[in-house]
């Protein structure tokens, strides 16, 4: 399975709990930041529960027409790769391609809905890695999904590591998940950044998930920066 780009495709608030293992005293104390939320409905559903997330990703310097335009593509592209991919993916939580994309669509939805209001109370924040507009330590907690590691073959492996001492440097702990690339396949940055990233005085662990959609794809990786 292959795609040219990252792509904007967006998951729940359920899912974030279940990708980084979050637990509810995580979800009611931490401060999170999303790097690349894109259209996930975690920022949304966070903020209906009394939580702020700050969110941030090169789409929102769109307008919500265009974010819903470019999501409706890739709801196209995607379910018919995971139609003809179908043996890749774990059909549990997501019972076929089609409830994959009607699932995505939602989120999308919820995430749209609570868009222009969070952007100006700067919940949503046009940005992109490796640079992070925060000062050190800023949070409690980055989450990165279905960016690093999945899009191996697009990101270089300087992106990759520059990304993780980024949100390192803004977060006291990030959470990476997943970390196979598209097509299920081992990413060559992990061993990198695994050797590379104690060098930087970033201690680094990969941890088991309860939660697999990709087969195989039930770890994450946390690091947490020593300076
Ligand atoms: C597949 S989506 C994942 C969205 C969300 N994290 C989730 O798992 O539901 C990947 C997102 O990464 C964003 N992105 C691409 N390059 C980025 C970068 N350098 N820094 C931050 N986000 C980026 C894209 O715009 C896209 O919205």
């Amino acid at each position: 399975m292959k795609l040219e780009q990252v792509v904007p495709w967006g998951r729940s608030l359920d899912e974030y709990a279940h990708m980084f293992d979050l637990s509810e005293a995580e979800l009611a104390a931490a401060q999170i930041l999303g790097v690349g939320d894109g259209p996930a409905s975690f920022n949304a559903e966070m903020h209906e529960r009394g939580r702020r997330v700050v969110s941030v990703d090169p789409i929102y310097v769109f307008s919500p027409p265009q974010i819903r335009a470019r999501v409706e593509e890739t709801h196209d592209q995607l379910v018919k790769a995971a139609s003809e991919h179908h043996d890749l993916f774990t059909w549990r939580h997501l019972r076929s391609p089609r409830h994959m994309g009607q699932v995505r669509v939602a989120a999308m939805e919820r995430f749209l809905g609570d868009f222009e209001r969070g952007k100006a109370e700067g919940r949503y924040i046009a940005a992109a890695l490796p640079s992070l507009p925060f000062a050190d330590r800023s949070f409690d907690l980055a989450l990165c999904s279905h960016l690093l590691f999945l899009y191996s073959d697009q990101l270089s492996d300087e992106l990759h590591l520059s990304g993780v001492i980024e949100m390192a440097r803004v977060a006291r702990e990030v959470r990476v998940f997943p970390l196979l690339g598209l097509g299920n396949v081992p990413s060559p940055h992990l061993p990198r950044l695994r050797e590379e990233l104690p060098r930087r005085g970033c201690a680094c662990e990969v941890r088991k998930v309860p939660y697999e959609f990709q087969k195989g794809g039930d770890e994450m990786m946390v690091v947490r920066s020593s300076r």
